[in-house]
This record gives structure tokens, C-alpha cells and sequence, in this order.
């Protein structure tokens, strides 16, 4: 049984007041649903409100993460931010998003090393992997995807790597309000994501490793891709800056 994971993925959106805000309106209702054990809350608010946002949930079974990082630990790398400042505040961390792909030109490799450093330094990833649309509709998502994987994960334990959130986002559903179907991000997951894990480590490990769905997640569609025996949670974007739908998806996640 995998526990399921939800992760709120604010981006850059919000000040130091505005988070404080938005947690305050959230954080009972989270706080009771995490209780127990049977789903796991993180939010992944910019850097600069961490601190803050883990005060606020100190006590609480809601986790803090931090949407980036750098593989270096420290020294003259202007404007990043190293694991041994984050793992002070926060327990998770977001590596490879699509966007930090796109924009801020993020590669396999460099994804690959964001994950040895954020491990050797007791922070969770939550590693995001998806096709893009052209992709998709050439039929290369299986080929794609599974590189990814391959990638993110060359050269970590298998200890580790059980330890290790995926987060299935195809770049087509990301903010497009164009969510894929239940069915094909659970076939994605199965076949492609656990397939790749299988071929790398080994059955157990595979079905170890818990799987998110991001893109265009929403309190309507949530149900869908929750019914899915694959997928295991979501990165949640855009709804996780409403306080009223974060709660809803997180709720759902409840088994
Ligand atoms: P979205 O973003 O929910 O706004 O589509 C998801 C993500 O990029 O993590």
C-alpha cells in the first residue's frame, strides 16, 4: 500500500503575506485529513516564504517543500539555493519541473544531480517527467518518458530510489485547463513510469515508488485520476492557490 501524496505547487505566485494567508485558510482542515497517516500534504511555496509557511505548519502532519534547488552545496553560484539550507526548513523538494526545464534550461543530467545532492542531504524529490504535445501526438510518450526516468534515476540505489516521489506531468495539461484522461495518465504511469523502474531496479521497487498526476487538476476532475490503481496522488498547480480547492483534492486523496 502506497500512502498518497499531494503536493501543492504554488510557483511563483504569492508574497510572504499572501502565503501566510492562504496557509491560514487551509491549514486546520489539512492538518485533521493528514492526520493518521492516510494521505500525505506538502506545500511547495517560492523560497522566500519556506520559513515561514514551516512555521505556520510546525506540529502539523502537512509537509513543506521548496520547488528547486541547486546540485552544488554551496559557493559562488549567484542566486541559487542549496540543500543544506533548505533541509533547515523543509522536507521535499520539486526537481525537473517541466517549466525549469522549458525556461531556465534544466537537463537529465542536471535533474539527475539535483537528485543525488537532495538525497545525500535527507530531502525528498518529487522528480516531474512528461511529453510535450508534439510528442503525445507522435506516439513518443512511451519513449520519452521512460528516458526520463532512466535518466533522473541513473547511478541511485535502489534504497533510495523507493524513497522517491515521480510526479507525471505532460506538458500539454500543465496550466491549459486540458487535463489528460484518468485512464491514459494511469496507462503512462503502469506501463512507461513503473515499466521503467522495473528494468532498472525491480518489481517490488517499481510498485514501491509513488506516482503523482499533475496537470490541470482540479476539484471536478480530481476523482477521476484518484479511482486509478496507478496513480498514487498530485502535483497541483493552479487549484493549490485556492484554499477551498486545495482542500477538496487533498480530501479526495483520502482513501
Ligand atoms: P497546474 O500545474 O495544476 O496549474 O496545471 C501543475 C504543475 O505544473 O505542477
Amino acid at each position: 500500500m502506497r500512502t498518497p501524496i499531494v503536493a501543492g505547487n504554488w510557483k511563483m505566485n504569492k508574497s510572504i503575506a499572501e502565503a501566510r494567508e492562504l496557509v491560514n485558510a487551509m491549514r486546520d482542515e489539512l492538518a485533521r485529513m493528514g492526520a493518521g497517516g492516510k494521505t500525505q500534504v506538502v506545500l511547495c511555496p517560492p523560497f522566500i516564504s519556506i520559513p515561514e509557511v514551516a512555521a505556520l505548519l510546525k506540529g502539523t502532519p502537512i509537509s513543506v517543500g521548496a520547488q528547486n534547488m541547486f546540485w552544488e552545496t554551496k559557493g559562488a553560484f549567484t542566486g541559487e539555493i542549496a540543500a543544506p539550507m533548505l533541509n533547515e526548513v523543509c522536507e521535499y523538494v520539486i526537481i525537473g519541473h517541466s517549466e525549469r526545464r522549458q525556461y531556465f534550461g534544466e537537463t537529465d543530467e542536471g535533474v539527475n544531480k539535483k537528485i543525488k545532492t537532495a538525497l545525500a542531504h535527507h530531502l525528498k524529490p518529487i522528480v516531474c517527467v512528461g511529453e510535450n504535445l508534439a510528442q503525445n501526438e507522435t506516439g513518443q510518450t512511451q519513449a520519452f518518458v521512460g528516458g526520463q526516468v532512466r535518466a533522473a534515476f541513473k547511478d541511485i540505489a535502489r534504497d533510495d530510489a523507493r524513497g522517491i516521489v515521480i510526479a507525471y506531468e505532460p506538458i500539454w495539461a500543465i496550466g491549459t485547463g486540458k487535463a489528460a484522461s484518468g485512464a491514459g495518465a494511469n496507462a503512462v504511469i503502469g506501463l512507461t513510469i513503473r515499466g521503467a523502474l522495473a528494468d532498472l531496479y525491480d518489481e517490488a521497487t517499481a510498485q514501491a515508488v509513488r506516482v503523482q498526476y499533475g496537470g490541470s487538476v482540479t476539484p471536478k476532475n480530481v476523482a477521476e485520476f484518484f479511482a486509478q490503481p496507478e496513480i498514487d496522488g498530485a502535483l497541483v498547480g493552479g487549484a493549490s492557490l485556492v484554499a477551498a480547492d486545495f482542500v477538496a483534492i487533498c480530501k479526495a486523496s483520502v482513501k
